[in-house]
């Protein structure tokens, strides 16, 4: 039988609470929205999920609180099969996303809380995961020195590594270094370009664009990836899907481009349904999609 292939995540766990409405609301203004659901999400949660369900064996490094949320997102997360062996519960609440979706946009605020409690000790002692992975994903809603700590086990043991630089902050050169792929949106390319020397950066950014698809950077030349079309419904975890797909694609040995390609079919497909994770698709549903667009 073919190995699995072993992607590790560390990264964050949360419950989304979501409004549907058809205007955002200004300062100051009440209004009345259309609905209201919780969903599983988190960065790390739902890049954990795009991979399981694309057939990877996905172990998540995390924290849940000891409330309900936590309970409901493990049970969760194992029934999609993600290993949940190294997601502890820590004393206090459980990470949230209060996200609006008007119009297919979202706009979101997260409050870390258990997530604050995945530290540098935490990931020490999650080594023997991260050293026997083909390869790590990570985001920045976890505290950036269990970051630092992971990459630095990563690197250390020749594990590939992609970081996804949401919700950008500063980061040191050393970090940059030992990272292979960086996954910012438009955005986030920017304020890391403008604390980053180009020759930091090269051959590492992947630059989401949304409906613009994808920029890679081959020996100086800018390669743009498209998107595919589909009907959105709600893009909340379309770039954690991306980089679900992007990590199972690699791994399985496809190249920087075909990988792109990939990862952009599982976003586009995850769009489609309302939710971080309910649109995540299978590999077949994903090879089946990219040979109906040709
Ligand atoms: O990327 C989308 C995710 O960001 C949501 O699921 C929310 O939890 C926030 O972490």
């Amino acid at each position: 039988m073919e190995r699995k292939p072993r992607v590790t995540i560390v990264g964050s766990i949360n419950m989304d609470l979501v409004t549907i409405t058809s205007q955002v609301p200004q300062v100051g203004e009440t209004l009345f929205g259309e609905q209201f659901h919780m969903n599983p999400g988190g960065k790390g949660a739902n890049q954990a999920v795009a991979a399981a369900r694309l057939g990877a064996h996905v172990q998540l490094i995390g924290c849940v609180g000891t409330d309900t949320f936590g309970k409901e997102l493990v049970v969760h997360l194992e029934k999609q099969g993600v290993d949940v062996t190294n997601v502890e519960p820590v004393t206090g609440s459980t990470g949230t996303a209060s996200i609006t979706v008007a119009e297919g946009d979202n706009s979101i605020i997260v409050v870390p809380a258990a997530n604050y409690r995945v530290t540098a000790d935490f990931v020490e002692s999650k080594r023997d995961v991260i050293a026997n992975s083909d390869i790590l994903v990570l985001q920045l809603e976890i505290p950036l020195e269990a970051v630092e700590k992971a990459v630095e086990i990563a690197h250390a043991n020749n594990v590939k590594v992609i970081l996804n630089p949401a919700p950008i902050q500063e980061l040191t050169a050393e970090l940059i270094s030992k990272v292979d792929y960086i996954t910012p949106n438009e955005h986030e390319q920017l304020l890391l370009k403008q604390t980053h020397k180009e020759q930091e950066l090269a051959g590492k950014l992947i630059v989401t664009k949304g409906s613009q698809g994808v920029t890679i950077t081959k020996a100086g030349q800018e390669i743009q990836i498209p998107a595919y079309k589909v009907d959105v419904v709600d893009t909340t975890g379309a770039g954690d899907s991306f980089n679900g797909g992007l990590a199972c694609a690699l791994v399985r040995g496809l190249d920087l481009e075909e990988a792109c390609r990939f990862g952009n079919a599982v976003g586009a497909l995850s769009t489609t349904k309302l939710g971080a994770q309910s649109g995540m698709p299978t590999a077949e549903e994903v090879v089946a999609f990219i040979q109906n667009q040709a």
